[in-house]
């Protein structure tokens, strides 16, 4: 087995959603995530800046942990870096999270749906260009949520369950009334709301997000022998019989007030490090 840890990295919580469900189904593997808070929200930014610090801080973490997959769990990043960092780091392999167009489109019968993601991810060209790819000839109706992400950020480990709902219900409601009959999680933030957006959303609404798919990609990367042929790909159980090492990094900027930090960490089970 490749002993190098998968990475994921978000600007803040939102990808964790992702990196849990990935070491809930390869308890083996060694998983570090990076946190980068000190310059969240990612969604506020320019393309040219997100390229800036996307490129630093995978120079960093390349250093520090020399990850056979990078995978960034957010996508704002993706829709802004992706195939920069590609061609910066040509020896990484990178995977990338994008909106869940294509099964959401594939469901539609009004031909209409949502995405709901950061600014910088629903006014990129990406977006649309999905859309024109899977889509067959589907109408997107776009919106950004800056609030929910930053609600998700700061306020989710302490809400109460009628806050929650009542954080997305208005999504919901602008996308009824524009006819859409899906929506599309497309900021990895959204995912500490799935099960209130599935709840409001049903009936009529399918909720479509990428986690699944995020997954099984990686999966199928450490599987077709990335990591040298036999002996290589997914661990069952973890190499030398010892825990697997997981990790959690985080840039915290300027905190005020108590550090989220240590309950992030210790809820996945992750060691907290500084980077
Ligand atoms: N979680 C990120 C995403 O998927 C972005 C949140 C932010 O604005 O930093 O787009």
């Amino acid at each position: 087995m490749d002993k190098r840890p998968v990475a994921f990295l978000d600007s803040g919580i939102g990808g964790i959603p992702y990196c849990r469900h990935f070491v809930s189904r390869n308890p083996g593997e060694p998983v570090v995530y990076l946190a980068d808070h000190a310059n969240f929200p990612y969604g506020g930014r320019s393309r040219e800046e997100l390229r800036e610090i996307l490129r630093g801080i995978t120079e960093e973490l390349a250093a520090r942990e020399d990850p056979k997959i990078l995978v960034l769990a957010c996508n704002t990043a993706t829709v802004s870096a992706l195939s920069f960092l590609r061609d910066s780091f040509p020896r990484l392999i990178f995977v990338g999270t994008v909106p869940a167009v294509k099964p959401a489109a594939l469901n539609s019968k009004t031909r209409r749906i949502g995405v709901l993601g950061t600014r910088r991810t629903v006014d990129d060209p990406y977006i649309q260009e999905l859309a024109d790819r899977y889509g067959g000839g589907v109408t997107i109706f776009p919106a950004a949520a800056p609030e929910l992400v930053e609600f998700v950020e700061y306020r989710y480990a302490r809400s109460g369950a009628e806050e929650r709902r009542q954080a997305v219900i208005p999504y919901l409601e602008r996308f009824r009334n524009l006819g859409v009959d899906g929506v599309v999680l497309g900021c990895t933030h959204f995912l500490f709301l799935l099960k209130e957006f599935r709840e409001e959303a049903a009936p009529d609404l399918g909720i479509y997000d990428s986690v699944e798919g995020i997954t099984r990609r990686i999966e199928s990367l450490l599987d077709g022998g990335l990591s040298g042929g036999p002996g290589g790909g997914l661990a069952e159980t973890p190499a030398g019989g010892g825990a697997a090492f997981r990790r959690f990094y985080v840039r915290e900027g300027s905190p005020e007030g108590e550090s989220p930090w240590p309950f992030w960490a210790a809820g996945m089970g992750f060691e907290l490090m500084k980077l």
